[in-house]
Formats: C-alpha cells, structure tokens, sequence
C-alpha cells in the first residue's frame, strides 16, 4: 500500500461550484501536464487541517462544455499534486421519483453513454486493463455519504447508492432518452462523472461523488423538463451546503486516510509496457 501520511484530498467542483470558501487564501498553481493545462489553476490549501486541492471543472467562469473539459490533464494535475482522495462535487438530473431536486446522492456504479471522450492514459503499446466493476471507491463514497448525512444543511435529503448516467451533452436528453434510462433502473444523470471517474482509476486515485438533484430531467409529467434556469437555481441552494459536508469529510479524511483498492488499481492490470 502507498504511504498515505502526506497525500491530499482533490475536489473536482461542477456547475456552480466554482469555489470553496474556506480555501479563499489558498495558494493558485497554474500546472501544465503532458496532456495539456487542466480547466483551471488548481488552488491548494488546508480545510480541518486536510491539504486540499480544489479544481472548477468548467473552469472558474464556466468556460468548458463537458467534451472539452481536458480531464486527463486534471486528474494528472491532481496526481502530480499527491491527491490519493478525490471528490467530484456534481449537478445531475434525477431519474427516479423519490430522488428530488436538492437532494443529494452518492451513486455506486455507472452507465456511459459518452462518445467523444479520452478513455485512457493508456495506449501507444503500454496496454493496461484497470478493474471498473466498482467505479466508485466504496470507502471514500461511505465517509462522503456519512459526512453528508451528519453536516447537511436542513431540506435537503441524502441518498446512497445508484446508477450514474453519464451522457455526452451538451444538450439534454430527448424524453425518449429519459425513459429508456429510467427503464434501466438508473438513478441520476450527469455529462461528466464517469470520464472522470475512469481516469481517476488509472492514475490509482479513490474517487467519490456528490452528486447533487437540480432537475426531474424531462421524464417527470408533473415537472417541467429541465432548464438552465432550473439547474443554476437549484445548484445555488446546493452549492452552499457543500461547504459543511466537505468540511465534515475532511475531519474524517485526516483521522483515517483510508487506504483503497484503487490506490494499487495498476498492481491488477494487465501493462505491456512499450517496447525501446
Ligand atoms: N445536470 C443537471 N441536470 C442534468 C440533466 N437533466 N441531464 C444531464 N446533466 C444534468
């Protein structure tokens, strides 16, 4: 097992997450990676006393649709960084009727539908084959999901487990779309998460998601399909009761550091590496 003692924590903000208060004084590091500059500088502080690296995943002033979001340079950058521990803090559409918007989730396994994405650092004859049967780390998911439970604000509910789906974008899915997911018994829908989440493995990082219910997509026949309108006001009310969760789970990070499968994800796989 790595040696976890000086690792960070990562968090990846979504949509109206463009910042966390508490790390306003942190250090700004403007990284480059062999794939390029991730979506932002990367700003690295301390909450309770965890190194923190924060990353808006849009870019600080939504500049990114998701297929341009440059993923692998973010996960390198975090990776560089020493992140072991990595929070993507995420809006996603709700496709089941007890998850509600302002709800939270921290999904377990995911669908992809994304086509125009990098899958993997691998390639060029250096061949690895990573397990993905369980795409999220489960400890990291268990402390996030007990961190939300314990410090989420009131009027907003915590749901663990589910299926992500993960689609292509930038614009919603058509009602037929939405069904035949909901027909797939999955949960909440997204545009990033599972690109991430993927690479994440690769590069030996825990990854964990909050996702966070701004909208019943458009399955829902008493709901209006969803808007930006409805994703951004939702996202606002969300958005501030990350700050407590996170805080919470870094209490929990910094007495713990629990160690994952993910952290040794290569020791599994299958590497040819390239012939000189
Ligand atoms: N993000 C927030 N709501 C969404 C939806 N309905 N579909 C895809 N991504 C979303």
């Amino acid at each position: 097992m790595p040696d976890l003692s000086n690792a960070r924590v990562g968090v990846i903000g979504g949509s109206g997450l463009y910042a966390i208060p508490g790390l306003d004084q942190a250090e700004e590091l403007s990284l480059d990676t062999p794939f390029g500059r991730p979506s932002d500088v990367l700003r690295l502080g301390t909450l309770q006393d965890m190194e923190t690296v924060f990353l808006a995943r849009h870019g600080r002033h939504h500049q990114l649709l998701p297929r341009e979001v440059p993923y692998q340079a973010n996960i390198w950058a975090m990776r560089q960084l020493n992140v072991r521990w990595l929070i993507s803090v995420s809006a996603v559409g709700s496709l089941q009727e007890h998850l509600r918007p302002r709800d939270m989730v921290v999904p377990d396994q995911f669908i992809d539908r994304t086509q125009q994405r990098p899958q993997s650092f691998f390639g060029d004859g250096c061949v690895a084959h990573v397990s993905l049967a369980d795409p999220f780390c489960p400890r990291l998911s268990e402390l996030l999901a007990e961190a939300a439970a314990s410090a989420m604000p009131a009027g907003h509910h915590l749901h663990r487990g589910g299926t992500y789906l993960c689609m292509e974008g930038p614009a919603f899915s058509t009602r037929a779309e939405s069904l035949l997911y909901r027909s797939w018994g999955c949960s909440v829908i997204g545009m990033t998460n599972h690109t991430e989440a993927r690479l994440a493995r690769e590069a030996e990082l825990a990854y964990a998601s909050l996702s966070m219910v701004t909208d019943f997509d458009c399955w829902h026949n008493d709901h209006d399909a969803v808007s930006v309108e409805m994703v951004v006001g939702n996202l606002k009310a969300n958005a501030v009761a990350t700050e407590p969760i996170l805080n919470r789970l870094m209490l929990s990070l910094n007495e713990q550091r629990p160690s994952s499968a993910a952290h040794t994800a290569l020791a599994d796989a299958l590497i040819t590496a390239p012939e000189h």
